[in-house]
């Protein structure tokens, strides 16, 4: 079997990039190690940046998005028993979308199943061969071995994967951070403290009160490291989220039990260059940001903009300048995400080793951010999304 692009991974970096290049024309096979339940159930981001919108659009997978989303046009950031709010319309000309992942995830699978394109389930063994010359990939399905040979191969694998592993050791730098908590995560079919997100810092860790819907809502605590999901009731969930909000926000909790309830730890991770002879790293498999920003998956939103310009130019006119150009691109809007997800993290969270000083490092950083429009701004134009 033959096809143009290949794409490790089905996750929305894979899916979106499967979309575009579907309706230029480019043919392209998606490999993927999980099943399509398993696919479709896992709960991960929920705030989109304009430009992670347009691209939906552009893929025709837009529709129940802007049907269903909600547009935010400011969010809240917590302190000392206080609500300050960050007015992301009024300081940028721009607002975000509250729309989950999941749903994401599910608009552009059946947007690909309906167009007849290639996703295979299941994959197993997923294993690169020949990057830097005559590429093709090999896997393993019910105990079937197979082999398709293509042009290009997209990693678009998470973290985990595979493809970030073919590159031949030394040739990738690493650059890597990994912070001293957790984030325990709760969904709940209850509506949200309030119809904006809420960011707190408070002495007990940082919170925040984020949602899917009207009626749905995801909260996520600071936790330790080491802590298990096991000893969180829902109860104890509720009972600590509501301590670390001021008091309005805490008594406007509606609490109930959660669906799901999970930990998930903080790295920032950058791998350099993102791309090695025709295998291009896209998205988690390049890079990982603490989630406090909200640019995970708008990173591997915007990684798959500059690779799709790339390849698009190639099959239009046999220019390699925009596939040349690709790693160096995305690295220059990675890093820059990369440092504002850092600073979030390091303002609204306690560190273990922060001590008293740091502790009033934080609150003056909070009260001069919420102070002063020119820190606010500076806030608001990275959290809407800086420009491509
Ligand atoms: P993934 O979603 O990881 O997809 C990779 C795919 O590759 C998976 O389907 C995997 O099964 C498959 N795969 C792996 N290995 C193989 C293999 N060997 N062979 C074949 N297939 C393979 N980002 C935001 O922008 N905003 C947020 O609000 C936000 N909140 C978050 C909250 C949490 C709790 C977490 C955990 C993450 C959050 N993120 C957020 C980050 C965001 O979810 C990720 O950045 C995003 O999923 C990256 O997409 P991806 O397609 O690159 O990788
Ligand atoms: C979420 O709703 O899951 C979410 C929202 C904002 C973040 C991280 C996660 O910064």
């Amino acid at each position: 079997m033959r096809t143009q692009v290949l794409i490790v991974g089905s996750g929305p970096s894979g899916l979106l990039l499967g979309q575009l290049l579907a309706g230029i024309g480019i043919d392209n096979v998606i490999l993927e190690r999980v099943d399509r339940d398993h696919l479709l159930s896992r709960v991960r981001a929920g705030v989109l940046e304009q430009g992670t919108v347009e691209l939906l659009d552009e893929a025709g997978a837009g529709e129940r998005m802007h049907a269903e989303g909600l547009p935010h046009d400011g969010f809240a950031v917590a302190f000392d028993n206080r609500l300050h709010r960050i007015d992301l319309h009024a300081l940028t000309g721009k607002r975000v979308m509250v729309y989950g992942q999941t749903e994401m995830t599910r608009d552009l699978v059946e947007k690909r199943e309906k167009a007849g394109l290639t996703t295979v389930f299941e994959a197993a063994n997923v294993a690169l061969h020949d990057i830097s010359g005559s590429p093709f990939v090999t896997y393993e399905k019910d105990g079937q071995s197979h082999r398709i040979d293509c042009d290009f191969i997209a990693g678009c694998d998470g973290y985990h994967g595979v493809s970030r592993r073919s590159v031949p050791g030394g040739a990738l730098q690493s650059f890597e951070r990994v912070y001293p908590f957790g984030w325990l995560g709760v969904l709940a079919e209850v509506p949200p403290a309030s119809h904006e997100l809420i960011y707190a810092n408070h002495e007990l860790g940082f919170a925040l009160c984020s949602m899917r819907s009207m009626t749905r809502s995801r909260y996520y605590i600071q936790c330790p490291i080491d802590e298990k999901v096991e000893d969180w009731s829902d109860g104890r969930f509720w009972d600590e989220l509501r301590r670390r909000l001021p008091a309005e926000s805490a008594a406007a909790v509606t609490t109930g039990p959660s669906f799901e309830k999970s930990i998930a730890l903080l790295r920032s991770f950058v791998v350099e260059p993102m791309q090695f002879g025709k295998l291009s790293l896209v998205g988690d498999a390049a890079h990982i940001v603490p989630p406090t920003g909200a640019k995970g998956l708008n990173l591997a939103a915007s990684d798959v903009r500059y690779l799709f310009s790339g390849l698009r130019e190639f099959y239009a006119d046999g220019s390699t300048a925009g596939m040349d150009a690709y790693s160096g691109r995305a690295l220059a809007r990675v890093w820059k995400a990369v440092r504002f997800s850092w600073w979030m993290t390091t303002m609204l969270h306690r560190f273990p080793e922060g001590g008293a000083f740091g502790q009033r490092i934080q609150e003056a950083e909070l009260d001069y951010l919420v102070h002063s429009r020119a820190a606010s701004t500076a806030l608001a134009e990275n959290y809407v999304g800086l420009p491509y």
